[in-house]
């Protein structure tokens, strides 16, 4: 279980996040969205135990979690984070070498750590430039190596800050996929992102931030529907949802399904 408990994390003078009581364990993914600057990054380094709230907990299976070494190997074997900034977590200069790393760290054998890469270079695309020095990528490239890098890890959750910022649009329905993948083995997702249609798309409950605080949580359809909550939050509604909201359209997850709906709709008006 991963979760918070009345966390408060300040930066010197300035309290960044107030209060927080967020679950990630009660869905497979839990989507995070809030203006610039309203503290998801912040929280993401929280819940991966480089910042440590000063006041309240991060929850990890019940407890609070241990800030010792032994406490955070044991967070990190089951929590991945992929950060918003690449160059944050790319510490090699050849592709393998750099996404082998933590398993090599963790002793697995080599036979399962060529498997792992392999597959995760695949589903990313990254298969073409996987020999290129990452120092040559483009940030798009580097984002991709930096989720090859956490998907190895087979984490319980994976934590994932804009992982489509920066990705063109095939990068993006690749994220999609590989969201779907990951929840499809029994793992949990917690993604933040601009991009309100995706959150919209691949969460299953929302948290929408203000400032350090929950404005409003719960059922993507929901809580994106409140035009008021949006607002303040300084977000658009996703556009199915606008669909719905201005039209009177069917509320549908995703944009196959309403094109799908739409072509039924007009079949059974014409016959
Ligand atoms: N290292 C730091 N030192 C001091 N203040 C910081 C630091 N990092 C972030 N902040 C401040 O904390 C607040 C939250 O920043 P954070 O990066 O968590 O926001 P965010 O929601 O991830 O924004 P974005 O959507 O731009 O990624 C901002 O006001 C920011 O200026
Ligand atoms: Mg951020």
């Amino acid at each position: 279980m991963l979760a918070t408990n009345n966390l408060c994390f300040r930066y010197q003078d300035s309290p960044v996040l107030t209060g927080l009581n967020l679950d990630f364990s009660a869905q497979a993914v839990t989507g995070l969205v809030g203006a610039n600057g309203c503290g998801k990054s912040t929280l993401f380094m929280n819940l991966s135990g480089i910042l440590r709230p000063q006041q309240g907990a991060v929850l990890w299976q019940g407890k609070p979690l241990e800030y010792s070494k032994r406490g955070l190997l044991a967070l990190r074997q089951q929590v991945t984070t992929v950060f918003q900034d690449p160059d944050q977590q790319i510490f090699y200069t050849d592709i393998d070498s750099d996404i082998a790393f933590a398993l090599r760290n963790l002793g697995v054998n080599e036979a399962e750590i060529a498997r792992r890469v392999e597959d995760a270079l695949t589903l990313v695309d990254a298969q073409h430039f996987r020999h290129q020095p990452i120092q040559c990528l483009s940030h798009g490239q580097k984002k991709r190596v930096a989720i090859a890098g956490a998907l190895v890890l087979k984490a319980r959750y994976l934590l994932l800050d804009e992982p489509t910022a920066g990705l063109d649009p095939s990068g993006r329905t690749q994220m999609i996929e590989v969201i779907r993948r990951i929840v499809g083995q029994g793992n949990h997702v917690v993604i933040s992102s601009h991009d309100i249609d995706l959150i919209y798309e691949v969460s299953d409950a929302v948290y929408v931030m203000h400032r350090g605080e929950v404005l409003a949580e719960g059922a993507p359809g929901d809580v994106f529907s409140r035009a008021d909550v949006m607002a303040k939050a300084g977000l658009t509604q996703p556009w199915l949802v606008k669909l719905h909201a201005q039209l009177g359209l069917p509320l549908c997850k995703t944009e196959d399904e309403f094109f799908s709906r739409m072509r039924n709709n007009s079949q059974g008006h014409t016959s």
